[in-house]
C-alpha cells in the first residue's frame, strides 16, 4: 500500500467510523475529519471518536469539508495520498426541510476535497455516492447496474450524490488523479443512524410508540450489513483504477427485502411486535433498491457475508448497550 496517513472524512458518522477503525486495525495511520454537526444527535458522534481515538494512530480533526483551504492545507501538510470521503448530508427526507445543507456538505463539500486531492498529489480518492442515483424503479428480477441510466433523481440528496459522481469525473479527467465512487445500498448496523427507519423502529417499538410505515409497507430496500459494506470500501481502496481513471461500484448486499419482512426481522429480534400505522410513500422516496454487485465483485472478490436477521441481532444486542436496556 501507498505510504502516509489515510483521510477518512465524515470519520465520526456511521460509515466513517467502521471504516477508519478497520484501516487502523490494518495497521494504517489514520486522520479524521468532521463538523460534528447537530443533524442527529452528536453523543453518537462523540462515541464513535472516543472509540476511535482508543487507537494511538487515529487523529480527529474537527473542521468543515466545504472550507477548501482548510482541507488544501490538511491534504498538503500530512502528507496524503489516499482518501476515503464520506463526509456528506445524508437523509432524503431531510433533503425537502433543509436543501442548502446539501449544497454546502455535498457540493462545495465534494468540490473541496477534489480540489485538496488535486493540488495535495493525492494517489486515490474513493468517495460515497448512493443507490439513490437510479432514481424510483420497479423491483425486477434484475439488480441496479453501474451503467444503468441515472437522469431521474428523485430527491434533492440524489441528484447531489450524482453530481458528485459528475464532478469526480471531470476532475480525473482534467487532471488524471484516480478515483472510485461508491454507491452504497441502505447500510445498517451497530453504531448506525439514528435518522433511519430500522433505528428508529428500534426506538419506538421499545418505547412502546406506534411506528410510521411509509409506502404501505410496500417498499423493498437492499439492506447492507456495515461489515459488507466496509469490505467493499476497502477492496476498492487498495485497488485505485489507472491514472486519470474514474470508476464506480455498487457495494450492497444483492438481496433487497421488503419493508414489512424487515420489520417483522427486527421485531423477532427485539422480542416484540410493534404497532404499525401505515402511511403513503413520502416525497423523494423511491420504492426499490437492489443492487447488482458483479462489478465490484470481479474486481475485489466482494462476496457480502451478513444476512439481515443476523445483522439486525448485531444491531439490537449494540442498542441494549447502548441504551442500557
Ligand atoms: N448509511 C447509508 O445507508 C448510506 C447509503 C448511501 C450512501 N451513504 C453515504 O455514505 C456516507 C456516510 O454515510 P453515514 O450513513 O455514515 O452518514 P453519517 O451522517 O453518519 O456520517 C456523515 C458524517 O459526515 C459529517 N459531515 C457532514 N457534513 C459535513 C461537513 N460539511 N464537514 C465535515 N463533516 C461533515 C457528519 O457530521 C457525519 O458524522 C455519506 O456520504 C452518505 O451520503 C450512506
Amino acid at each position: 500500500m501507498t505510504s502516509g496517513p489515510v483521510l477518512v472524512t465524515g470519520a465520526a458518522g456511521f460509515v466513517g467510523m467502521h471504516v477508519a477503525e478497520r484501516l487502523l486495525q490494518r495497521g494504517e495511520v489514520v486522520i479524521g475529519v468532521d463538523d460534528f454537526n447537530a443533524y442527529y444527535d452528536p453523543s453518537l458522534k462523540t462515541l464513535r471518536t472516543e472509540r476511535l481515538e482508543r487507537h494511538p494512530a487515529f487523529r480527529m480533526v474537527r473542521a468543515d469539508i466545504a472550507d477548501a483551504p482548510a482541507m488544501a492545507a490538511l491534504v498538503k501538510d500530512e502528507g496524503v495520498r489516499r482518501v476515503v470521503h464520506l463526509a456528506a448530508q445524508a437523509g432524503v427526507r431531510y433533503s425537502i426541510e433543509n436543501p442548502f445543507a446539501y449544497q454546502r456538505s455535498n457540493l462545495a463539500g465534494h468540490l473541496s476535497v477534489l480540489e485538496a486531492c488535486r493540488h495535495g498529489g493525492v494517489q486515490h480518492l474513493v468517495y460515497a455516492s448512493s443507490s439513490s442515483v437510479y432514481g424510483d424503479r420497479p423491483l425486477t428480477g434484475q439488480g441496479f447496474r453501474e451503467d444503468d441510466p441515472t437522469v431521474n433523481p428523485v430527491s434533492l440528496y440524489a441528484a447531489t450524490k450524482r453530481s458528485c459522481e459528475l464532478l469526480s469525473q471531470s476532475y480525473a479527467s482534467l487532471y488524471g488523479f484516480p478515483q472510485s465512487g461508491l454507491r452504497f445500498f441502505t447500510v445498517y448496523g451497530p453504531m448506525g443512524r439514528p435518522d433511519m427507519a430500522y433505528f428508529g423502529f428500534t426506538e419506538a417499538i421499545m418505547a412502546g410508540r406506534p411506528i410510521e410505515v411509509y409506502g404501505e409497507g410496500r417498499m423493498a430496500r437492499d439492506f447492507t450489513y456495515v461489515d459488507d459494506i466496509v469490505d467493499g470500501v476497502i477492496g476498492v481502496l487498495v485497488r485505485p483504477p489507472p491514472r486519470a481513471g474514474h470508476e464506480v461500484y455498487n457495494i450492497g448486499d444483492s438481496h433487497p427485502v421488503g419493508l414489512m419482512e424487515m420489520i417483522a426481522t427486527l421485531e423477532a429480534a427485539l422480542g416484540r411486535e410493534a404497532v404499525k400505522i401505515m402511511r403513503p410513500m413520502q416525497p423523494g422516496d423511491v420504492t426499490a433498491t437492489y443492487a447488482d454487485v458483479s462489478k465490484l465483485s470481479a474486481l475485489t472478490g466482494y462476496a457480502p457475508k451478513v444476512p439481515l436477521a443476523e445483522g439486525l441481532g448485531r444491531f439490537v444486542a449494540w442498542w441494549r448497550d447502548w441504551r442500557g436496556l
